[in-house]
Parts: structure tokens; sequence; C-alpha cells
């Protein structure tokens, strides 16, 4: 009997050795008390993976690197935001019917929201433009930012994201003229997560009122975030966008909205710390 059946969740990604979805979602999972387990889907290839989902009758999955387009193509619907981005972080198995979100978005504005004073006048710098780089462009624009600037190494495809969005401009790699101004400067790229150079980028000469997020929680406290703290900066870590889209992808499964407690997201340090 289907209804009585243990309701599968998980993350489809490769490489996962470093996922920490399982422990957040496990825990959310049993603090609810749902008949639920969340596992690593570590796929080589995506072929039949609709069929698998059906058949498995998974109840839904969370989408990482490298999957998180390539998926697209094997889904029913998609939301209005993944539709956009095209790109999809969360699938919701609805009666076998597949729908692709992506609750990046929320994640990112979660984070955002810690921020206690936001000058929205002031120019925000986006560091990357990748897939992630997008999500973050996609919500400063949903929450009436107005003067973004994209910088990224590759320039062409900071412009390829700018060209979509209002307000949104392509700077070159790491200019200061505009990050010494800047009301908040956000890193998308890879630089500073574990096993990556640290990002080369100065708050030497920003103003005390400038906000900086990493979206990078891989470490917390990336040499990004040291320096902010070291300058009495606020800022916001990739720990908070991460907690706020899993918070989204839960509640689209459940309808349930999970709480993120002390107690979560010191399970969430120690567990980051051992990896
Ligand atoms: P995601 O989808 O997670 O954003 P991605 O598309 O691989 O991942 O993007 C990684 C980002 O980190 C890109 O902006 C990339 O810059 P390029 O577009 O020039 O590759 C940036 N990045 C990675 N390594 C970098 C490095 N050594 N120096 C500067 N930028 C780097």
């Amino acid at each position: 009997m289907k209804s009585k059946e243990k309701k599968i969740l998980g993350i489809l990604g490769n490489p996962l050795k470093q996922s920490m979805s399982p422990v957040l979602h496990n825990y959310w999972i049993k603090r609810n008390e749902l008949d639920s387990y969340y596992s690593k889907f570590e796929l080589e290839k995506l072929n039949n993976i609709s069929v698998a989902i059906r058949t498995l009758n998974i109840k839904g999955l969370n989408v990482t690197i490298p999957y998180k387009k390539k998926i697209i193509k094997y889904l029913d619907k998609l939301d209005k935001t993944a539709a956009v981005l095209q790109s999809v972080n969360t699938i919701h198995n609805k009666k076998g019917k597949l729908e692709g979100y992506n609750t990046d978005v929320q994640g990112f504005l979660f984070g955002l929201r810690k921020i206690r004073q936001l000058n929205k006048k002031k120019p925000t710098i986006v560091l990357g433009a990748g897939g992630a780089a997008e999500s973050v462009v996609y919500s400063l624009r949903l929450i009436g930012m107005r003067e973004i600037y994209i910088m990224n190494r590759t320039k062409n495809r900071a412009k390829k994201i700018a060209k979509k969005y209002r307000g949104v401009e392509a700077k070159n790699w790491i200019d200061y003229n505009l990050i010494n101004k800047a009301g908040l400067i956000v890193n998308t790229t890879s630089l500073g997560m574990i096993g990556y150079p640290s990002l080369p980028v100065s708050l030497e000469n920003t103003t005390k009122n400038t906000k900086v997020y990493d979206i990078v929680y891989n470490p917390i406290e990336t040499a990004l975030i040291k320096e902010a703290k070291q300058k009495k900066l606020e800022y916001v870590t990739g720990l908070e966008m991460f907690l706020g889209q899993a918070q989204e992808s839960f509640n689209i499964w459940f309808n349930i909205k999970p709480k993120v407690s002390s107690y979560l997201i010191s399970k969430i340090k120690e567990n980051i710390k051992t990896l």
C-alpha cells in the first residue's frame, strides 16, 4: 500500500561526498515525525531518471552540480523562477508529475534579510557569473536593487547574464572603483571554498556601511568573511543561503516550513568541520 510506504527524498548530483543536505533534511524529518528518509543519489548520468523517480515513488529531490540544467528535459513542469533561470534545485513528484523549482532565490533572500540596514540605492557587486550568480542577480532584482554590477574573470559570461536583466551591467574582474563604493558585495564564485584558492578581493578601502555576503558555506568563515568581520562590516555567510534554500524545498515537499534552531546550526557547523 503506497500510502504506508516510507517516502524517499534525496539529493541528486556528483560528487556528493560533501553534501550537508542529508543531515539537515533528516533532522527536520525526525523533528516533524514524518515517515520519510533523505538519501544521496550520486549518479554518473541522468538516463531514465524520470522513470526511476516514478518507479521508486521518490517524493522529492534536491538537484546540485552538475545536473541543475541537465535535469530540465526530464521534468513535466517548471515554476516561474526555475524557468527564467533555466536551473532546478528541487523536484517535487506530484502523483507522477515531476515539477521543477529553484529555491536558491528564496535561500539567498533568507540570508539577505539578516542584514539590518541594506541601502538599496548603493551599487551591488556580484562576483562571479555562473549559475549561482544568476540566481543572486534574479533575487536582487526581485527586491528592487537597481544598480548591479557583475564582475567575472570571463567577462562574456557576465555580459550574458547582464543582458537578461534590467539595471545590471558587466564590469571587469575586480574593479576597485566600484567595489570601494558598494553597498553590498556578494561572492558567488567558487573561490574561498575548500580546495580552491581564496578570493583575491580586498575590503581594505570599502566604506564602513558596505555589507558582505559570501555564498560559499564550506568553510563557513572564508577569508572574505574573516576580513569583513575584522573590519566590523555586517556580513552573511553561505550557511544562511544553504539553510534558506533547504527550508523552501522542505516546504514544497511537505507543506511545512521547518525551524532553523541554534541547535541545528551548531549541528551543521560541526558536520562541516569534519568534511
Ligand atoms: P555555479 O553554477 O556554482 O555558479 P560555475 O558555473 O562553475 O558554478 O561558476 C563558477 C564561478 O567561479 C565562475 O564565475 C568562475 O569564473 P569563470 O566564469 O571565469 O570561470 C568563478 N571562478 C572559478 N575559479 C576561479 C578562479 N580561479 N578565478 C576567478 N574566478 C573563478
